[in-house]
C-alpha cells in the first residue's frame, strides 16, 4: 500500500511546490514509483518545477471524475524513470470537487504506486482541507522567520483537527549564518511548530536557477542543491540519515 504525502504550510511562497517536486523527483530517482499531484488549484505551478510544462497534462480532477482512469491519466515523465504526474483543474474551485471521490481516488493511488506527494494550496481553507485530510503524512514547509513559523504551528493544529498526525517539519531557505546571528535554532523552530524535524534546506541560487529554468532538481549539477532533497527522500523510506554537517 503506497504513502500519501501532503506538503502545506498556511503562509504561501515558503516552497512548498519546490519542495514537493525536489521530494518526489527524489523519490522517484531512488526507484520508488511516485505520483506527483498538484493541488494547488488556483496557482498551479508544480508542472514548471517538473520542468514538464510543455507537455499534455490530464489533471486528478479528469481522473476522480473518471473521464479517464489513473493509468492513462497519470502522465510518465520524460526524463525521470519512475516519476508520474497529474496537474490541477484550471477552472474548478477546491470545494467543488467531492471529498469522497477524492478519498477513492486516493484509494487507487495507494494501490498503484510507492509514494504519492501533493503540493498544496497557501491557507487552511477549502483547498488545504481537500489536500491534507487523506494524507498518511503532511509536511509543513516553513522559512526561519516568525511568520511562518507561526503559521506553520498554526497549520499542525488545523492537520491534528483533520486526523492527519503524523506531522513532519522541513526548514527551508535557510541561511546558516544569519540564524546565527539573530540566535536563531532549529530545536526553537521545531518547538514553536509543534512537528518532528524531516530536513532542513538551505537558501540556494542552485534551487532558485532550477525553479527560473524549469529542471527538476535531481537533473541539476549541483549536488549541493539536489542532496538535501534525496536527504529528505531517504528518510522518509525509513532510512535513518544524519542531518546535514551544517545543521547539526
Ligand atoms: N531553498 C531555496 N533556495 C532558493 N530559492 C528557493 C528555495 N525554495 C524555494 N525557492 C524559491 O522561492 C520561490 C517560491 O517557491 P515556491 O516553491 O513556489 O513556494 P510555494 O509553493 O510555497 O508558494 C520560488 O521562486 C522558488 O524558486
Ligand atoms: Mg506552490
Amino acid at each position: 500500500m503506497g504513502t500519501v504525502i501532503s506538503v502545506t504550510s498556511g503562509k504561501g511562497g515558503t516552497g512548498k511546490t519546490t519542495v514537493s517536486g525536489g521530494i518526489g523527483s527524489s523519490l522517484a530517482s531512488l526507484g520508488h514509483r511516485t505520483l506527483c499531484i498538484d493541488c494547488d488549484m488556483g496557482m498551479r505551478n508544480l508542472d514548471l518545477v517538473l520542468g514538464i510544462s510543455d507537455v499534455s497534462l490530464m489533471s486528478f480532477e479528469d481522473v476522480l471524475s473518471e473521464r479517464v482512469s489513473l493509468d492513462a491519466g497519470a502522465v510518465r515523465h520524460p526524463d525521470i524513470e519512475n516519476l508520474f504526474f497529474l496537474t490541477a483543474p484550471s477552472a474548478i474551485p477546491s470545494d467543488h470537487i467531492d471529498s469522497g471521490k477524492m478519498k477513492a481516488f486516493l484509494e487507487k493511488v495507494r494501490e498503484d504506486f510507492e509514494y504519492c506527494i501533493i503540493d498544496g494550496p497557501a491557507g487552511i481553507g477549502s483547498g488545504f482541507r481537500l489536500a491534507c485530510e487523506n494524507a498518511d503524512m503532511a509536511i509543513i514547509v516553513a522559512n526561519g522567520d516568525g511568520m511562518s513559523l507561526r503559521n506553520g504551528q498554526r497549520t499542525t493544529t488545523e492537520l491534528i483537527k483533520l486526523g492527519v498526525t503524523n506531522v513532519r517539519l522541513v526548514l527551508n531557505r535557510v541561511r546558516r549564518r544569519f540564524m546565527h546571528q539573530i540566535r536563531a535554532n532549529a530545536d526553537d523552530m521545531i518547538d514553536t511548530v509543534g512537528a518532528q524535524l524531516l530536513g532542513v534546506i538551505p537558501e540556494s541560487r542552485a534551487i532558485m536557477k532550477a525553479g527560473c529554468t524549469e529542471t527538476p532538481i535531481v537533473l541539476v549539477e549541483e549536488k549541493n542543491a539536489k542532496e538535501p532533497f534525496l536527504r529528505i527522500a531517504r528518510r522518509i523510506t525509513g532510512e535513518r540519515v544524519l542531518l546535514d554537517r551544517m545543521f547539526r
